[in-house]
């Protein structure tokens, strides 16, 4: 995995959008996996910035969402499609036909999950999958214990989650305690996942998904086993990160290389 530490979680925010704005640059019909929650915000507000002051183009990507509660619809002011288009869809120029979530008051779950990822595929596949981290080690709702070769399908909520949830919903006895979820191996087939973190709640969460042995009790941690992982993580979320050092000399050689200053790097000479 590809650790960049950022000083705070507005140019984590920033720093994450410029991912998504190359490849929406370079493959304007792509495809993004996108997450709600507190930690995608700061992305997307820079997002809509980079649409009205740089016309970046939305018109032909295709947008999959990770996950929405079980029995909230659409207007629900709580759902997760609710919070795409409040917090990105109605400030870009993306297609609402070409946005995704999944649908919370599915009548057949099973059917609808199994669509859901013919769906992806049907799209070619995620380009690119943009990932927050629960403070139990999730990644989307797949909760501690999940099969790391899980795919979309109803979860129940860990207790952890909920309680991390009810601000949102001004009560714990208010969260929902089903949500459709992508899997873990769904996620696992994006070509590329960037995943973001900041605060120092998160700090335990990320060290043992980026430094930890992999394990279905931090699902985070099977991201270890995708080949093309970004994480980016404020200095509070990095706090208990080991390899901090190393991970800082990879970013130095990385924009050494970007620049083409290969002399500095021992290359380019005799
Ligand atoms: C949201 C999702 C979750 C969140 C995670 C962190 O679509 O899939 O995994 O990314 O729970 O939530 P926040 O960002 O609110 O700390």
């Amino acid at each position: 995995m590809r650790v960049i530490i950022q000083p705070d979680a507005e140019s984590v925010g920033r720093r994450g959008a410029r991912f998504v704005a190359d490849l929406v640059r370079r493959k304007p019909d792509c495809v993004l996996g996108l997450a709600t929650g507190s930690t995608p915000l700061g992305l997307y507000r820079e997002l809509i910035r980079l649409h009205r002051e740089e016309g970046l183009d939305f018109s032909q990507v295709t947008t999959f969402n990770l996950d929405e509660y079980v029995g909230l619809g659409p207007t629900h002011p709580q759902s997760y499609r609710c919070f795409m288009q409040q917090n990105l869809f109605d400030h870009i120029n993306v297609r609402p036909e070409r946005t995704s979530v999944p649908d919370g008051r599915a009548l057949d779950f099973e059917l609808h999950c199994r669509q859901y990822e013919q769906k992806i595929k049907d799209a070619g596949g995620i380009d690119l999958q943009v990932l927050g981290l629960g403070s139990d080690g999730h990644i989307a709702f797949n909760e501690p214990g999940s099969s790391l070769g899980s795919r979309t399908r109803l979860k129940t909520l860990a207790s952890e989650t909920v309680r991390d949830n009810a601000r949102f919903f001004g009560g714990e006895d208010k969260v929902p305690r089903l949500a459709i979820t992508m899997g873990v191996g769904t996620i696992l087939e994006s070509r590329r996942c960037l995943l973001l973190a900041f605060g120092g709640h998160k700090a335990e969460a990320v060290r043992a998904t980026v430094e930890g042995p992999i394990t279905a009790q931090v699902t985070g941690s099977a991201l270890q086993l995708h080949r093309e992982v970004v994480g980016i993580f404020d200095e509070g979320a990095a706090g208990l990160l080991v390899r901090r050092a190393y991970y800082a000399e990879v970013e130095q050689a990385q924009s050494l290389l970007e620049s083409g200053q290969l002399k500095a790097l021992g290359l380019g000479g005799q």
